[in-house]
């Protein structure tokens, strides 16, 4: 059976497809988004993103099926390093 891709909607209004286990990484790239990264441990944060209201960090978080049918990304903002 085929698998169903995910479609995945970003802050900048972009639209994409992603399917189970890619990268958050690249599949943000195709519609001109760079995460920001770090440590690609899993241990500074830098890559956190929203999706569907939850953080998750980019470089140690494959692309999974949600509930909704949508997932809703958006950067993750810091407010103890923005001013
Ligand atoms: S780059 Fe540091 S937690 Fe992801």
């Amino acid at each position: 059976m085929k698998e169903k891709k995910i479609k995945i909607k970003w802050s900048n209004n972009s639209e994409t497809y992603a399917s189970i286990g890619d990268d958050w990484f690249s599949i943000a790239k195709k519609v001109g988004l760079e995460i920001p990264t770090g440590c690609l441990t899993g241990s500074c944060g830098a890559c956190e993103i929203d999706v569907n209201g939850e953080t998750v960090r980019a470089c140690i978080t494959d692309i999974k099926r949600d509930k909704q049918s949508v997932l809703n990304v958006s950067l993750t903002k810091d407010p103890y390093w923005e001013n």
